[in-house]
């Protein structure tokens, strides 16, 4: 298939990126739902957090990234990021490859789930500010209440390994940013930031057994492989995938806090690279 002048193949990888480590939570559903598909990641551990940047800066960020995994065999790009989602919202203008952000498809899925139409987000300062959520799913229906919350000290909480469910910590600051969310009495939240999914088991404990949470991150590698399968471009091969992971800092913070994302080891396929 020819895709702005270069050819993109079958058993090209699927490039995924994030400031970083966040978006290891749709290469770990990816690796679930496509467990032949080979993933090329790439963490902007230099530039991380990209929650407290302007919009110009979080673009341009964005169109590195992009660029940078575009280097290599990679057929569809993930933002599995939900600041630069909400920044360059869902259109392709950052890359010419097919593309996905989170915020569209966690929209969805919320918008599926809630049953008494009260939907809760919590995300970056810069995800909250910009409104992407409330636009995506009033789209979907005009008819549901959202309440959004931003959440500043879960990414560094998180980066930081700070992730045990007894943690008193990020339970402390937990919540505090949860607070005005229960208050609304919402049935559903939008992990609205990839790193939230590992303090799940917290946010679950202190929302409650009625509140369903979605994983932005988890929700973009669903509907990646909607988008691959329609474009008839999901690998043929049968052997396992493999995934490689580049970050822009030290390779040594990654390797340590990836087995909270992923649950399996990454020794050994952790490369630096200059942006
Ligand atoms: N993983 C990013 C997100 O989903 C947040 C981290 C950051 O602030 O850079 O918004």
């Amino acid at each position: 298939m020819k895709i702005g002048g270069a050819a993109i193949r079958k058993n090209d990888a699927i490039g995924v990126f994030d400031s970083g480590m966040g978006g290891l939570t749709a290469v770990k559903e990816l690796n679930a739902i496509l467990p032949h598909e080979n993933i090329i990641y790439f963490g902007d551990t230099a530039r991380i957090p990209y929650g407290s940047r302007s919009p110009e800066t979080v673009m341009r960020y964005a169109r590195e990234d992009a660029a940078f995994l575009r280097q290599h065999a990679v057929k569809m790009i993930i933002a599995a990021c939900g600041t630069v989602s909400s920044v360059v919202g869902d259109s392709p203008f950052i890359t010419d490859l097919p593309f996905t952000g989170v915020v569209i498809p966690a929209s969805h899925a919320a918008c599926t789930a809630t049953k008494n139409k009260k939907v809760g987000i919590i995300g970056t300062p810069a995800t909250v500010r910009s409104g992407s959520y409330e636009k995506a799913i009033e789209k979907i229906d005009p008819d549901i209440q959202v309440t959004a919350q931003a959440c500043p000290l879960f990414v560094h909480l998180v980066e930081n390994g700070y992730t045990d469910f007894h943690n008193p910590v990020t339970r402390l600051v937990a919540e505090e940013y949860l607070e005005p969310i229960r208050r609304a009495g919402v049935d559903t939240l939008i992990l609205g930031c990839t790193h939230y999914p590992v303090i799940r088991d917290i946010i679950a404990d202190l929302m409650g057994d009625g509140v369903t949470l979605i994983s932005s991150g988890a929700e973009a590698a669903k509907y990646a492989r909607h988008r691959l399968a329609r474009l008839d471009l999901l690998t043929d091969r049968n052997e396992p995938g493999e995934n490689t992971y580049y970050v822009s800092d030290s390779t040594e913070m990654f390797i340590e806090n990836a087995g909270h994302f992923l649950h399996q080891d990454v020794v050994g396929k952790v490369f630096r690279c200059r942006m």
